[in-house]
């Protein structure tokens, strides 16, 4: 993209709206092609895109979390852990509910295999119930539920979830990953089982704990959907610790946690 339109979109993003407005006023061609008509007045393209759109949060019908968990168990084998999550909810609600469930593309969040791409990033299990939570619940609960999705994920010895059908028949330990970082959830599980990233134990390991999300998300929204959803995570944020940082110091730097500067 040429230098100069570049920087005007980095600008518009900086100033919102009221540069938008200003430019239009000055009667940039573009701008004025390109700008659509509300009640409120015109919008620019730009404004538009930082927008939900009218249909959000999309409708929400309950679904059975012990097929969600199941459905997403056997996903995992073809698609990982993220797009597993999605495949799990996705399917019932697309019978439950239609549109627009039916017309999300589910495998564009294939990416969050391997904590995105085997970067090791956060598991794509808990991103993907953060992608459902967030198309499903109005922001007020939506980010509280979505950490309490990193906290279970983070605290809770897994896997939870016991597939009906698994494809491993036999006993794996649980382990507590401590975080939802792939990197230290799976390889906490690996010391613990003593068993190689190519396993068929660590494969259906990983298989289970996305289906445990897959399922704690099911609850989450069921218990949302029947207003009976209660926050459940103390959360300090960037302000109180100084950067966005996991909310356990001593796991990763010890008794030696160092400060942010203020
Ligand atoms: C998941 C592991 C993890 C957790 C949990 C964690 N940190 Fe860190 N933190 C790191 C790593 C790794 C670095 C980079 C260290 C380096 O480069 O030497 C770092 C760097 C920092 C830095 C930058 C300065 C420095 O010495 O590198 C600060 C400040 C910091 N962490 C504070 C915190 C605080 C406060 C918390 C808890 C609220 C926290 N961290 C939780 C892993 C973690």
């Amino acid at each position: 993209m040429e230098q100069k339109k570049q920087e005007a979109i980095v600008a518009d993003n900086r100033k919102g709206i009221d540069l938008s407005r200003r430019e239009m006023l000055i009667g940039t061609g573009a701008l004025m092609a390109g700008a659509a008509i509300s009640q409120l007045g015109l919008v620019t393209p730009a404004q538009a895109a930082r927008t939900n759109g009218a249909a959000w949060p999309w409708p929400y019908e309950k679904v059975d979390p012990a097929r969600v968990g199941e459905t997403a168990y056997h996903a995992w084998y073809e698609v990982f852990c993220s797009q597993a999550v999605t495949t799990g909810l996705f399917e019932q609600l697309r019978q439950n509910v239609g549109e627009p469930w039916t017309d999300f593309p589910i495998e564009s969040i294939s990416f969050g295999a391997g904590g995105m791409l085997g970067w090791g990033l956060t598991c794509g299990a808990p991103v993907a119930g953060a992608l459902v939570i967030g198309l499903a619940v109005p922001k007020e609960y939506s980010n509280a539920m979505i950490h309490d999705l990193l906290q279970f994920y983070a605290d809770t010895p897994m896997p939870v979830y016991s597939p009906v059908n698994p494809k491993f028949n036999g006993e794996i330990p649980r382990s507590v990953a401590k975080s939802p970082i792939c990197h230290q959830s799976v390889g906490r599980w690996m010391k613990t089982a003593d068993r190689s990233f190519g396993s068929d134990e660590r494969k259906h390991r990983c298989a289970s704990v996305t289906a445990s999300v897959a399922y704690r998300t099911a609850e989450l929204l069921n218990d949302w959907k029947d207003g009976k959803y209660k926050p459940d995570t103390a959360w300090s944020g960037p302000g109180t610790v100084g950067l966005p940082a996991q909310q356990n110091c001593m796991s990763c730097h010890g008794n030696d946690i160092p400060t942010a500067p203020r």
